[in-house]
């Protein structure tokens, strides 16, 4: 297993590209499954997730073609409908398949994905809607299968809001005979890029951006080119890690409004952050302030941001109170930032972090993705050098995150698997 190590104190500049968006290009790619024409994808990142998606997809019998972020799909000769424990046990998102094989097949077979490190992440709201449309969904020996001659719109209301949830019900609907209206959905800007390529393929959709999506059926989808969104976390992610070392750095191919509710926290914090059309430019050269935040559905601070923004909050003058809304578990890297010398209690979904003048390297351990980034900022401004094991969170999710911070002047390192 690679690892990296970090020697903290220095401070960030120059410029970086943030890669496309990771949880746009997942049900993206997933949409492939949706049409018998090619479907041309730019701007998809380099990681392990979209590997482990197209992995999917190829055994499904999708031909699938890469040259850099530019990813091409052939569904015509799909001729597999399951998608095995083994892939889905690695990556949840597998479940986005779900949706559209239904819809253009008639029937499917995905793992039920299990609980993960963040928490228990039940699929119910995906089989609910999905039987709302007329499926048959039976669940056994571990599998969802479901089958229907055609799906039919229908109203279906979410219990909670569903990033993944909302864009299956989305897929499936797309297809189906007659109108279905999705309400409760997710506004995260995410699925708003995913509908946006199904109405490049020919779908019908109304609402896009709003909690109520209303979808006309089709009876197929042609092809299309899509260029996926940038990564607003992997942004975020860079944001903190400035304000958290300190420096003075440009992201290019971003979109400042979807971070609002971000860079406000992060003004709060004594940031100075400059933004444009698809630039921003993030100066810190003082010793943060400590700022409450809680996590909530997008365009409230995302659950995605939490663990980063608290290694900042971790160093900042003051104690903070970070509550976090979405997932019951995912607090996994306090204990990992406790042993960089941070001074965090949690209490029930609230984390209580006592600001600390300076944390100091050591060995630690990756627990998931995001709780990840948060371990690379800590140590980026920490005393010494910090090992960070189980890296293979780190590279699920961002795409060449080492090589952007060294080019931004952060000392890091891989050791290999076989050299750790
Ligand atoms: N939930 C249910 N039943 C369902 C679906 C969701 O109870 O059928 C609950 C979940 O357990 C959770 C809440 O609803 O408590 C919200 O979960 P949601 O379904 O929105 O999460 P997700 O779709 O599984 C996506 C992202 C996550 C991100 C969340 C929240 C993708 C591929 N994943 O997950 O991304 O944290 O939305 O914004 O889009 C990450 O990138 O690190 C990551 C975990």
């Amino acid at each position: 297993m690679d690892k990296l190590v970090i020697v903290g104190g220095q401070k960030l500049a120059g410029e970086v590209i943030v890669s496309g968006a990771k949880n746009a290009a997942l049900p993206i790619l997933c949409a492939g499954l949706l049409s018998a024409e090619p479907v041309h994808l730019d701007n998809v990142p380099d990681l392990q997730d979209v590997r482990t998606t197209l992995k999917l997809l190829n055994q499904m019998g999708v031909r699938t073609e890469q040259d850099g972020a530019r990813v091409q799909l052939d569904a015509s000769n799909v001729n597999n409908l399951v998608a095995p424990y083994e892939l889905v046990k690695t990556m949840r998102a597998s479940i986005l398949v779900l949706g559209p094989l239904v819809a253009r097949f008639g029937e499917a077979k995905v793992s039920l994905p299990g609980g993960c490190a963040i928490g228990a992440r039940p699929v119910d709201q995906h089989i609910k809607g999905l039987q709302a449309m007329g499926a048959e969904i039976t669940i056994e020996h571990g599998f969802i299968e479901a089958r229907a001659k055609r799906l039919k719109g229908a109203r279906i209301v979410t219990d909670m809001i569903t990033v993944t949830g909302t864009e299956n019900l989305l897929m499936a609907a797309v297809l189906a005979d007659g109108e279905t209206v999705i309400e409760n959905a997710a506004r995260e800007p995410e699925v708003g890029d995913l509908a946006n390529l199904l109405v490049a393929m020919g779908a019908k959709i109304d609402g896009i951006g709003t909690d109520r999506l209303m979808i006309q059926g089709v009876e197929k989808l042609h092809g299309a080119q899509h260029t996926v969104i940038p990564d607003r976390i992997e942004a975020g992610t860079f944001l903190c890690a400035v304000a958290a070392a300190g420096g003075d750095v440009v992201l290019r191919n971003v979109r400042p409004n979807t971070l609002d509710a971000v860079t406000d926290k992060l003004r709060e914090a004594g940031v100075t952050i400059e933004e444009g059309d698809d630039w921003m430019r993030v100066r810190m050269h003082e010793r943060a302030r400590a700022v409450n935040l809680r996590t909530s559905e997008y365009p409230a601070f995302p659950t995605d941001m939490q663990a980063q923004f608290m290694a900042l909050n971790t160093i900042a003058d003051g104690t903070s109170q970070v509550v976090e809304n979405i997932f019951e578990n995912r607090f996994m890297h306090v204990q990992e930032l406790n042993r960089l010398g941070a001074h965090i209690t949690i209490d029930g979904k609230t984390a209580l972090i006592a600001g600390v003048e300076k944390l100091s390297g050591a060995k630690v351990m990756a627990t998931d993705l995001r709780a990840s980034a948060s371990l690379v900022i800590a140590a980026m401004c920490a005393e010494g050098e910090t090992l960070i094991d189980r890296i293979y969170h780190l590279d699920r999710g961002y795409d060449r995150m080492e090589a952007k911070l060294t080019k931004l002047g952060a000392n890091v390192k891989r050791i290999k698997g076989n050299e750790a």
